[in-house]
């Protein structure tokens, strides 16, 4: 089982997108994916339906007691599964993992455990902080992502993540391994000079993704339907590189 954290400090970089789109991507693939939404701002809940009542708990009631997971899973799509967050529940989880008197930083990975035989992949959304949750989500992920905006203030914030990745390496987690930065909302028009810097100067030091996520209306359109990308638009450039992404995601778990 591969768990893949997607995370960025920074707000509004596709995190979301990337999990609500690289999930069914990896299912049309035949892999077994769960999708969990560790965010409590319950983005990519919001993008689903709720299809089954029976789903009683959000991703922090089930942290808080992992034996239930049967009781926070749903069903949301073929090969899709899905742990929702709750606004009203979530508010206060990064405190609550902080105020537990041992394994703070390592609750998602034992709650994970049990579930190692039913997915082949596991993909995280993860807030816009580097916290508690965040902290968890590295510590229980075999790899990791980074979507970003090819912004020059990215580059700052991408240092304090590299360093709190490369903490969690040392002390909880030896085995997490770092796929790439993932270009997001990519607009050949306003391709500027400081926006190839950025490119330039992080693909020369940190391993990238090929496959670049453009810029693509339908992306944004597609949570307020409640559809993944595939259904709002197959054709779209956005269905195309989140394809890519899949491809290329797989690729380098091969090489790794
Ligand atoms: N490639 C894209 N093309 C067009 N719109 C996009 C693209 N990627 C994301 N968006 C839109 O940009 C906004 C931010 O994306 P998203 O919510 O995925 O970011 P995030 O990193 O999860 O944000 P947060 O940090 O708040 O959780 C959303 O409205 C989303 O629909
Ligand atoms: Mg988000």
């Amino acid at each position: 089982m591969e768990v893949l954290a997607v995370i960025n400090q920074k707000g509004g970089v596709g995190k979301t997108t990337t999990v609500l789109n690289l999930g069914p991507a990896l299912a049309a693939k035949k892999q077994r994916v769960l999708l969990i939404d560790l965010d409590p701002q319950a983005n990519l809940s919001s993008c689903y339906k709720t299809v089954d009542n029976r789903a009683s708990l959000d991703t922090s009631g089930w942290l808080m007691d992992p034996g239930r997971a049967s009781d926070a899973i749903q069903n949301v799509g073929d090969n899709l599964d899905l742990i929702k967050a709750s606004r009203r529940l979530m508010h206060d989880l990064d405190d609550r993992l902080r105020n537990l008197s041992v394994g703070g930083d390592t609750r998602l990975r034992k709650a994970l455990a049990s579930l190692r035989n039913q997915y082949d992949w596991v993909l995280l959304d993860c807030p816009p902080n580097l916290g508690k949750i965040t902290v968890n989500a590295l510590a229980a992920s075999s790899i990791y992502l980074v979507p970003m905006r090819p912004e020059f203030f990215s580059v700052h914030a991408f240092s304090a993540l590299d360093a709190l990745a490369h903490g969690v390496k040392e002390e909880l987690n030896q085995y997490l391994h770092f796929l790439g930065i993932l270009f997001t909302q990519y607009n050949r028009a306003s391709r500027t000079r400081s926006h190839r810097e950025v490119v330039e100067e992080l693909s020369g030091k940190y391993p990238t993704f090929n496959v670049t996520i453009r810029q693509s209306n339908p992306l944004a359109v597609s949570p307020s339907l409640q559809q993944d990308i595939f259904k709002v638009s197959p054709e779209s450039a956005g269905a195309y590189d989140y394809q890519k992404l899949a491809d290329e995601v797989l690729t380098k778990i091969e090489q790794a």
